[in-house]
């Protein structure tokens, strides 16, 4: 995999370093109650495989390992150096968490093969969201779920502009002054900007064959959870 091929991967190739440190303090820490409650969604059939796509450096691989003791589960991540900031972890916990290199367009699984998948911060790195969603529903087992985090459009207005103007102004200055990266924070604050609001992201799931697409929001819809589920045969 030539890691310059991609923008975004280089790009995430570049600040993975510093992705874990500025996650949580960019965050205030909440990003770890945010994972938390989308491990809360995961269905886990006991014979299939959780996925956890776009798995960067593997904290929602690991809340599944901690929720699922027994399970599997595929980390698949475009960026190998993402992964790489990750495995070190999983020496701390005893787990079945299986790192590997692979994109969200083209999964490495086969059909049916999952129990579920979730994909925390991923989705709006994908322009091709269509795409994504029919891999998606390609690699899981009928009566699976598909479990998505993300933030959600910034063209919403949040605490009265004041969650805006953080997101436009003081992220993508303390983003720059940490990672030492000009574009990564500024790109995080655009593409927020440009993800389309809840509703539509429901639609373009049912589009690819999914069922029962919910969301709801955390943090006075600073992010959000979105769940669907492949229809059983
Ligand atoms: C913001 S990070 C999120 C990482 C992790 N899920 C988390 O919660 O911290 C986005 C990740 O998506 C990965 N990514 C973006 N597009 C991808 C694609 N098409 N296939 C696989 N991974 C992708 C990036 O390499 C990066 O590690």
């Amino acid at each position: 995999m030539k890691a310059a091929a991609n923008p975004v991967r280089a790009m995430f190739g570049r600040i993975a370093g510093v992705y874990d440190f500025l996650n949580h303090f960019l965050s205030l820490g909440i990003d770890r109650y945010w994972r938390r409650e989308l491990v809360g969604l995961v269905l886990w059939d006991q014979k299939r495989p959780v996925l956890d796509l776009a798995s960067g450096t593997l904290d929602v691989a690991l809340a599944i390992g901690d929720r699922f003791p027994d399970a599997e589960i595929a980390a698949i991540d475009f960026c190998p150096e993402m992964l790489a900031k990750g495995v070190p972890k999983l020496k701390k916990k005893a787990g079945r968490v299986f790192p590997c290199a692979g994109d969200a367009l083209a999964i490495p699984a086969k059909n049916d093969s999952c129990s579920s998948l979730t994909m925390a911060f991923g989705i709006r790195n994908i322009p091709d969201r269509a795409r994504a969603f029919k891999e998606m529903f390609r690699v899981l087992s009928p009566g699976g779920r598909a479990c998505i985090l993300e933030f959600s459009s910034g063209r919403e207005r949040i605490w009265g502009g004041i969650y805006n103007f953080y997101l436009e102004k003081i992220l993508p200055r303390a983003g720059r002054m940490v990672s030492r990266d000009d574009t990564a924070y500024s790109y995080l604050a655009d593409t927020i900007r440009a993800f389309p609001p809840a509703g539509t992201l429901a639609r373009e799931m049912e589009d690819a064959g999914f069922e029962k697409a919910s969301w709801r929001k955390l943090t006075s819809g600073a992010v959000c959870l979105h769940w669907a589920d492949k229809p059983r045969a």
